[in-house]
């Protein structure tokens, strides 16, 4: 069903070196992710302001509730480094679905990220599709609403 899908104009003015340090970053981590309890192993890689690469797993916990998306883990490092600006995320995860970010994480994203911002979705083999941020969370909430500029 999602065969044939061309890359998003926005995915596109990504160079295919930056693509490709992503697509390594976020494979590393996935590799690196801690999913004892569902096996599910998700990485993520986001690129900042600054053309910099931050990665994330997913880290589960016993406790299950208190598991970690991979996505918030990259963000969480982008943050840490000083970014403060989205310009693309990339998930990477396994089986024939694509890996999109869950309902949580598109909201995280969103408080770093204008409409437009590309996200890739990929697997080991690689890129399998680009969506925008304004296609995963339509009509969203954000810094805006409570009247503090996007960075
Ligand atoms: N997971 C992520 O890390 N990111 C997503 O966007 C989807 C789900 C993780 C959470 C959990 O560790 C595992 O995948 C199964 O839900």
């Amino acid at each position: 069903m999602h065969q044939g899908l061309t890359l998003h104009p926005v995915a596109v003015e990504l160079s295919q070196e930056v693509r490709l340090s992503m697509w390594r970053a976020a494979l590393a981590a996935y590799q690196t992710a801690y999913a004892p309890y569902s096996h599910f192993r998700v990485g993520a890689a986001v690129l900042d302001e600054q053309g910099r690469i931050h990665s994330g797993c997913n880290v589960e916990n016993a406790a299950y509730p208190q598991g970690v998306c991979a996505e918030a883990g990259a963000l969480s490092a982008m943050v840490l480094a000083g970014g403060r600006s989205l310009r693309a995320v990339l998930v990477l995860g396994q089986g024939e679905r694509w890996v999109t970010p869950c309902g949580g994480c598109r909201q995280k994203i969103r408080e770093f990220a204008q409409s437009d911002l590309p996200i890739l979705l990929a697997d080991e083999s690689g890129l399998r599709a680009s969506l925008t941020l304004q296609a995963l969370l339509p009509y969203s909430f954000g810094p805006e609403h409570l009247e503090l500029p996007l960075s």
